[in-house]
């Protein structure tokens, strides 16, 4: 059966794959957020897994406005890397599970989640920034296939936190019951704090991003029952990107170890952070 084996949160600000697909990861800017994901990656490049379950967000690059699921799946061979105006990454496409994503769309759907499927998918930084923080020298390839998971978090009504806390534990006992003996990560992506545009943008709130990192490990369920409201107005418009950090927590057991954690303001207008966890479970997730 496959199994849960880390989860890792990650911010997913765009000029952080531009640092590293351009070279200024030693710039005096650049260098402190770098030099605060070495322990994490040390320590992912000795724990690959087969598949990476990404949850995030599309930025209006592959998904328009005309139609916004809430949750959707990506189903695909393989997903292109979009191009968002600079022309797309140098970095490798992202080979698709479909077989798993499949598998995780008719147990989600099964669970009383009403997945959107997607069958072809260009995927943005989102996706590719973390993938990125992971394994920042893929070569001509990603080390696992990735199964994409999609939030709506940039058009209201974004979904509760307490929905995506849901979801995660769903999908995390969908992918234990996938019979294939794989080793699957998830990774959830977004914030921390951030708000692009408006009266209150360039918002950062350590004060709320501290705590939120504090707690989506030892207290999930206290963040699951902040509204949306409660996000926009703590961390920002986009900091609401900080619900797909609570799927990736719902997925994993309720015996986790803290590998490494990160915080640094600001990358772009973000408080960027790190936070990566060893699920210790024994093949059983939270209750429910
Ligand atoms: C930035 C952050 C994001 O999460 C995003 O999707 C786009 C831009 C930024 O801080 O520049
Ligand atoms: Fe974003």
């Amino acid at each position: 059966m496959a199994r849960v084996v880390w989860g890792l949160a990650t911010s997913h600000v765009p000029s952080i794959g531009a640092a590293m697909d351009n070279h200024k990861t030693e710039d005096p800017y650049w260098k402190p957020l770098f030099d605060g994901y070495e322990p994490a990656r040390r320590w992912l490049a000795e724990h690959k897994p087969d598949v990476a379950v990404i949850v995030y967000n599309d930025h209006a690059n592959s998904i328009d406005l005309d139609m916004v699921p809430t949750f959707a799946i990506g189903t695909a061979e393989s997903y292109a890397v979009a191009d968002e105006g600079w022309g797309r990454r140098p970095v490798p496409p992202v080979k698709g599970a479909p077989e798993l994503s499949e598998h995780l769309v008719t147990e989600l759907i099964d669970s009383s989640f009403d997945i959107t499927t997607i069958h072809r998918l260009d995927v943005d930084h989102g996706l590719t920034v973390p993938l990125s923080v992971a394994y920042p020298d893929p070569g001509q390839a990603w080390p696992c296939a990735v199964v994409p998971v999609l939030v709506n978090v940039i058009q209201y009504p974004q979904p509760t936190a307490a929905r995506c806390y849901a979801l995660g534990k769903a999908l995390g006992r969908a992918i234990r019951s996938f019979p294939q003996d794989l080793k699957v990560a998830v990774f959830g992506t977004g914030g921390m704090s951030h708000q692009l545009a408006g009266a209150r943008a360039g918002l950062i709130n350590e004060r709320f991003d501290r705590m939120f990192l504090e707690a989506v490990e030892g207290d999930p369920e206290a963040l699951a029952a902040l509204s949306r409201e409660d996000y926009v107005r703590e961390a920002g418009t986009e900091g609401i990107e900080l619900i797909m950090w609570l799927v990736m927590r719902g997925a994993l057991s309720d015996k986790i170890l803290r590998v490494h954690d990160t915080y640094h303001v600001p990358a772009s207008n973000t408080a960027a952070a790190l936070a990566l966890f060893e699920d210790l479970g024994d093949g059983e997730g939270a209750p429910a």
